[in-house]
């Protein structure tokens, strides 16, 4: 049966732009619970300014409480040499760079124009493979930018190519915003696996606009076997208007069961895990197959649904209360 490697971004790109400060305590159980349901890499935190992004300033914190998974599980986001440095004091084994494909998204990002954030990620590559760790390159706004428009494909597979030639062990096509559609996704992948080979290549999907399962199929089709997802879909960026959240990981993996793919996780579990996750952030979470997986997996009443009427309830009264 053909693998797929899926990465679980929740706990960086899922929590990263929340109203609610998850406490680092349960961060930790969620990467614990994760890795536990078999998800084989978890994008753990960010090493970023905690004035850009408050809720990853417990990066260090976080780490230390799941120093036994660091080797085996984690990756971590790193956007400049100071990135890294902090990221492998706290131990880090893999590391993720973040190239944006157009000038203004990496201006709002990390506050540097594109040819100065394509040297500092060949920096932090090449630093990063000296110190023995592990790297990703993200290629972010692959196919829309939400200041510049539509990316055209060949500055997304130049920069791919780049990060590449920079050391990155897997660069990853990321539609950032959710705008991309699959005859695109399937043009762009199909070239980055021949130039790069399936090992190298993977892809970050968000399900802004209700195309994020078509999109990872258009990019199965094309060869790519690594993507990115999140436990119930949780995510968004805050550099990035727009962007809704990721690609579910419960509909990915139902997506590749499906489709005679092995994914390694155990999606009964990971329910379970969805649910008790939603219960702790305060908020219904689930991809579009949620509903239905739980009553297919015989799952008991989602905790998700009394929050989600704890939700209503509170709205009913603000708008009672006006
Ligand atoms: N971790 C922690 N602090 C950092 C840091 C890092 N990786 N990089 C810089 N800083 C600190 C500096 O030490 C400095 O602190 P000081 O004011 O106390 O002296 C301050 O941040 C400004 O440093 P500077 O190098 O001028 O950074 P900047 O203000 O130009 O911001 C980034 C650049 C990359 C640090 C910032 O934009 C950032 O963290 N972006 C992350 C965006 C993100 O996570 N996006 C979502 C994921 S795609
Ligand atoms: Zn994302």
């Amino acid at each position: 049966m053909p693998q797929l490697l899926i990465t679980d971004v929740a706990p960086r790109d899922g929590l990263q732009n929340q109203p609610t400060d998850l406490p680092t305590a349960d961060k930790a159980w969620l990467v614990q619970a994760l890795a536990d349901c078999g998800l084989p890499r978890i994008e753990a935190t960010s090493f970023v300014s905690p004035q850009a992004v408050p809720r990853m300033a417990d990066a260090p914190a976080l780490m230390a409480a799941v120093a036994p998974l660091a080797a085996s599980h984690l990756c971590v986001l790193t956007p400049n040499l100071k990135g890294l440095a902090r990221a492998a004091q706290a131990g880090a084994r893999e590391v993720c760079v973040v190239l944006s494909a157009t000038e203004t998204m990496n201006r709002r990002n990390i506050r540097m124009g594109l040819d100065e954030a394509e040297a500092t990620c060949r920096e932090v590559l090449a630093q990063a493979r000296d110190m023995g760790l592990r790297s990703r390159a993200y290629v972010a706004v692959a196919f829309a930018c939400p200041y510049e428009g539509p990316t055209p494909p060949e500055v997304t597979l130049r920069l791919a190519r780049r990060m590449a030639e920079g050391g990155a062990d897997e660069v990853v096509i990321a539609d950032t915003i959710g705008a991309a559609h699959p005859g695109e996704v399937q043009a762009l992948a199909r070239i980055a696996v021949e130039e790069l080979g399936a090992q190298r290549v993977g892809i970050h999907l968000h399900d802004t606009r209700g195309l994020g399962l078509a999109n990872a199929w258009a990019a199965m089709q094309a060869g790519v076997r690594r993507f990115d997802s999140s436990a119930g879909g949780v995510g968004g960026c805050p550099f990035a208007p727009g962007a809704a959240g990721n690609l579910a990981t419960e509909d990915l993996v139902w997506l590749a069961q499906a489709s005679g793919y092995e994914t390694g996780v155990d999606l009964p579990a990971l329910m379970r895990v969805i649910d008790e996750f939603g219960r702790r952030l305060g908020q219904p979470l689930g991809g579009r197959s949620h509903a239905w997986l739980r009553r297919h997996l015989g799952l008991a009443q989602s905790v998700n649904a009394d929050v989600s009427e704890t939700a209503n309830e509170r709205v009913n009264e603000t708008r009672s209360a006006k």
